[in-house]
């Protein structure tokens, strides 16, 4: 328990399990907060119509903005929640379009690894039939779960939640809601890694690797330099941090890039900077407040033994 005590009010908890204010959990709420926000913009990139159900439910310890209107994201316009939920908006666009992608392609199965307060369950536009698992912490599911049920949300998919932590065997658990490693799968880790240590995250690309058939896709979110993107969220802004002190919850030890790590297991990998892919949608992510600059968006796919490389 190396995180016990408070910053700005937020309960650090312990490092084995967290709640939707606390620890980790929390930062899942501050994701939420980012694409409430952009769901407000004139001309949005996802609508996100669950996020601010979570943020009202939570009731967080410091104050997390459901708007673009909110003083919070008007009094520091370079910083702060603006900057973060602009570059929230860009990753979160970014992954729905790799996921409809790759289920339309036919890939009927998909594994959102980590998925806090992700709602692609309920607000995407899945093929019939395609399962999606999602695996987070108990407490952090329940919570979503609840809210969701609750306030009368319609899934758009065989939806399975899988309360597991991921530096443990989280594939059992997967394994046990169903999960099928004959059939491809389309691999989600956003806004995951850096809260990993090392070694985990070493053992969950390898498990990634060991469950994905051929014709298997994985996306990454990998922060290239953590204390970077951290300094960028804060600078200009009111609040270092958020005010939920990420700093304090994330992993700086190095690793290999996602790509390279994947393109010596045999996948297909590229990695793509969210820099580019905002201009692709007509949104800058080049200020230096960004925490879009210091991060990585990796795509790949696992070929069939012995199909001709690209
Ligand atoms: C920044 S949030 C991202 C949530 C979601 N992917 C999104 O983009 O909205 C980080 C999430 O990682 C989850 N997480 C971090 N470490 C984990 C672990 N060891 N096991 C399970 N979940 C974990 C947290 O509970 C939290 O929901």
């Amino acid at each position: 328990m190396w995180l016990e005590g408070l910053v700005d009010g937020v309960r650090r908890g312990s490092t084995d399990e967290w709640d939707i204010v606390s620890g980790v959990g929390i930062t899942a709420l501050a994701v939420a907060s980012g694409r409430a926000i952009e769901s407000t913009r004139p001309d949005p990139l996802i609508v996100d119509p669950y996020a601010a159900w979570f943020l009202a439910e939570a009731q967080p310890p410091v104050p997390m903005p459901d708007s673009a209107d909110d003083p919070e994201v008007t009094g520091s316009p370079q910083g702060g929640w603006a900057a973060a939920s602009r570059y929230i908006a860009v990753r979160s666009r970014a992954f729905d379009d790799y996921l409809q992608d790759a289920a339309r392609s036919g890939i009927g199965q998909v594994v959102i690894l980590a998925s806090g307060l992700d709602t692609r369950a309920h607000r995407l536009d899945w093929p019939q039939g395609t399962t999606v698992f999602e695996i987070d912490q108990p407490a952090v599911l329940d919570f979503k779960l609840r809210v969701l049920r609750d306030r009368g949300a319609r899934r758009a998919c065989v939806h399975r939640p899988v309360p597991a932590d991921l530096r443990e065997d989280w594939a059992a658990a997967l394994r046990e809601a169903g999960f099928d490693r004959t059939r491809p799968t389309a691999w989600l880790a956003e806004g995951l890694l850096p809260y990993l240590p090392a070694d985990a995250e070493e053992r969950l690309f390898a498990e990634i690797h060991r469950l994905s058939a051929p014709g298997s896709r994985l996306a990454v979110e990998q922060v290239q330099e953590v204390e970077g993107a951290v300094a960028a969220t804060a600078r200009a802004s009111r609040h270092a941090d958020l005010r939920i002190g990420i700093s304090q919850l994330v992993h700086a030890d190095p690793r290999p890039p996602a790509d390279h790590r994947l393109s010596a297991m045999g996948w297909q990998a590229e990695s793509v900077s969210p820099v580019d892919t905002a201009a692709r949608y007509g949104r800058d992510l080049t200020t230096d407040s960004s925490p879009g600059r210091h991060i990585r968006h990796a795509f790949a796919h696992l070929p069939a033994p012995g199909a001709q490389r690209l």
